[in-house]
Order: C-alpha cells, then sequence, then structure tokens
C-alpha cells in the first residue's frame, strides 16, 4: 500500500514522466460518457478518435492502447475515473471528457498530475480562461466560440426579441451567456430565461408555455444528446415552431441524432464549428472514410475524436520523452482538417476555428444541414489565462 502510494505520488510530481520509447506503446485513457444522456456522444466520440488513429498511425512509430472509462456525465465520477486511468492504469495521455461539469471536476487533478489531456468535447471556457493548463489542449470547441457569434448573426437577420433556455449545469450557462452577450451587444433584447433541471427533465412544456408567452420572437436553446431528442420534438409538438423559429447552439440538430429528431428538426438554424456537408478535401475524405466504417455521416463530435486522435499522432510524431514534452507538442499541433484549417492558439491552448451557421433541411436521403454563412475563426480572449508566456 505505501509503495503503491509512493509510486502514485512520483507520478503526480511528474509532468516529466519519461514516456514509453518510440515504437512502443503509448497508453491512452478514453474518458466518456459511455451511460447518461451523452452517451451517444461518448460512443461517437471513441469512433472518431480510433478512425483518427488508424488514418494518421503512419506518421509515427509509437502504437496506441486504449484504455476506457465511463464518467456517467457525473463530476465526481469523471474525477474518480481520472484517478484511476492516472494512478493504477498509469496512462500517458486522457483524451474525451464530454460535459462541462466533468472538465471542471478534473481540471486541478489533470493539472497537478501533469498527464496531457487532449479535450475532445467539453467546451467549458474556464478550461482555456482562467483554469487554463499547459496540460490542457482543446480539439473540440469553446461554449463561448459557438454561440457569441451567432448572437450578433441573428441579430442582423432582423430578430430583436429571444427567449432563451438550456440546461442548468456550467455549459447551458456559458454557451447561452456568450448568446446574449453578442445578441445583446448588436443591439438585441432577451425578454426570458429558463435553466432546465440538467439529465432529469423530461417534460419540457411548462417552459415552452413560458417561452409563447414571453413576447419573444424566437427562442434560443442549447440541449444536446437525449435532452436535445426530446426537446426539438416537444417544441414542435407544443405548436411552437411555426409562431415562434427556433435557433441555438448547433448540437440541438446534431447529425448524431437528428434523423431520431425527424421532422421537428426542419427549419431549426444554427451555430456550430462543424458539419458534415463542409466542403473540402479532407472533409470528403473524413466523411468517406466514417461512412464506409459505420454507416453514418459523421457528426461534430466525431470530428473532435478524430481530430483528437491526429493531434496526438502528430504530437507524438515530434519524438516527445516525456509528458510535459507532449503536452507542449500538443499545444503546437496544425492541420488541415474536415473542418479547414486547423490550429491551437498559443495564448490558452484552445483551438480556432471557423463556425458555421446552418439549416437542418429534408435532403434525398434524410436530414441534412445547409450551411447559411461562415462566420470567421476568432480566438478567446485569454480570460485571465497566462500560457503565453510559457508557451
Ligand atoms: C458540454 O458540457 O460542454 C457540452 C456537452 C454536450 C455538447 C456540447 C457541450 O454537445
Amino acid at each position: 500500500m505505501k509503495d503503491k502510494a509512493i509510486g502514485a505520488l512520483a507520478g503526480l510530481c511528474a509532468g516529466a514522466l519519461a514516456l514509453p520509447a518510440a515504437a512502443d506503446e503509448i497508453k491512452v485513457g478514453l474518458l466518456l460518457p459511455y451511460s447518461g444522456v451523452y452517451a451517444a456522444l461518448g460512443n461517437d466520440i471513441e469512433a472518431g478518435f480510433r478512425l483518427g488513429l488508424a488514418a494518421f498511425a503512419d506518421e509515427t512509430e509509437a502504437r496506441f492502447a486504449i484504455v476506457r472509462e465511463d464518467t456517467e456525465v457525473k463530476p465526481p465520477v469523471g474525477l474518480a475515473k481520472a484517478r484511476k486511468l492516472v494512478l493504477d492504469d498509469q496512462v500517458d495521455v486522457i483524451a474525451g471528457v464530454v460535459s462541462s461539469g466533468v472538465l471542471g471536476a478534473i481540471r486541478d487533478f489533470v493539472h497537478n498530475s501533469g498527464v496531457p489531456l487532449i479535450v475532445a468535447n467539453a467546451g467549458n471556457d474556464e478550461a482555456t480562461g482562467e483554469q487554463c493548463s499547459p496540460f490542457i489542449t482543446r480539439m473540440s470547441f469553446s461554449n463561448r466560440q459557438v454561440n457569441r457569434p451567432m448572437g450578433e448573426w441573428l441579430h442582423a437577420q432582423g430578430v430583436q426579441k429571444v427567449y432563451t433556455i438550456a440546461p442548468d449545469y456550467a455549459a447551458g450557462r456559458q454557451m447561452i451567456g456568450a448568446f446574449v452577450d453578442g445578441f445583446t451587444a448588436a443591439g438585441g433584447e432577451v425578454v426570458g430565461q429558463e435553466f432546465t433541471p440538467f439529465q432529469t427533465t423530461q417534460d419540457f412544456g411548462p417552459y415552452l408555455a413560458k417561452a409563447r408567452a414571453s413576447g419573444a420572437e424566437a427562442v434560443y436553446a442549447f440541449f444536446a444528446g437525449g435532452e436535445a431528442i426530446s426537446f426539438v420534438k416537444q417544441y414542435d409538438s407544443f405548436g411552437l415552431k411555426e409562431a415562434m423559429p427556433l435557433y441555438g447552439a448547433g448540437f440541438l440538430t446534431s447529425p448524431l441524432y437528428v434523423e431520431a429528431e425527424g421532422p421537428a428538426a426542419e427549419g431549426v438554424i444554427a451555430a456550430l464549428h462543424y458539419v458534415p456537408t463542409i466542403e473540402n478535401a479532407a472533409n470528403a475524405a473524413f466523411v468517406a472514410a466514417f461512412q464506409a466504417e459505420t454507416g453514418r455521416v459523421p457528426s461534430e463530435y466525431a470530428v473532435q475524436g478524430y481530430d483528437a486522435a491526429r493531434a496526438l499522432v502528430q504530437a507524438t510524431a515530434t519524438g516527445a520523452a516525456d509528458r510535459a514534452s507532449l503536452a507542449q507538442a500538443l499545444a503546437k499541433v496544425s492541420f488541415e482538417g474536415p473542418r479547414g484549417p486547423t490550429a491551437i492558439d498559443p495564448a490558452t491552448n484552445n483551438i480556432v476555428q471557423p463556425i458555421y451557421v446552418y439549416e437542418t433541411v429534408a435532403g434525398e436521403t434524410g436530414l441534412t444541414q445547409k450551411v447559411l454563412a461562415q462566420l470567421p475563426a476568432e480566438a478567446d480572449p485569454a480570460n485571465g489565462c497566462t500560457l503565453s508566456a510559457t508557451n
């Protein structure tokens, strides 16, 4: 027991902990929800991650072994699983994390243990703001990045009054906060807001009744996974869609589950950092490979897993010999990917990428994503992050 504790402590102090020699195995801890409202998201990130490892593996001699752990979308469980991956399984790197709440819960442990974390979803602004760390690199998006420009865009379309609704946890609060910042700075008015109990709300009816009575012209929402499916379907069956168009963060109508939403999703307009209909060569190759593997078009979650794997391969190929240099190499990756030019901002370790406004429309073989606008890539403000002094 004592030996184990000393070994664990040594590991904890060791951003400099040696990585296996090149050509040996790098152990990756995939920390994802495999149960709860975000289970499908976790599975899609893993599918993308495995595809990315396979696609780019020949860029490095290293081989990768995967250990999976289920966060259950619960912050304390996520922390316990992160500890298990680092202390018991002795992984060299962690990839994953879907919920902003889980990311907030594991941030200090990751930072203090010096294990590189590649964030493959959670948009928690603080993780690349005041809580940033040289060990945390985000290959997905930040909550602010996706929503603030949509506030400006929506106002430019002539919408003046909105009602907002999102789950009551870090991501819901931050996404709506960023949207409201953009929308009100442009001159818009928020006439009402609702934050619904996370993971437990089944019936959105009472909230939709308040939205209807609010005098808003439109509703702006963030929901994802199982909650998005329920919300979008109930919004339509409540008869709101015609009277008050539905806008949101694009996870609302993700290609991962838009078929489960069905016609209720048609006409919803939302902002996201990736849709499978983006036209570029890297995306064509990715969509074809993902379809061949799964029979489905890839979602934003799949591309985040794919790009996280590509970043890991690229960082490993630099010959990084310990965790600290692997983390440094991760923060310097850049490539032409399915989302277009993809790079990390050295001031925060957050990804910089364009944002797409898209409408869900009926296509030849089902629902598809029609791009209405491409909003320019903007780096988030450093918000207290001082990484640029060290990177
Ligand atoms: C988050 O908690 O940061 C989160 C979860 C699911 C999404 C997007 C963001 O689709």
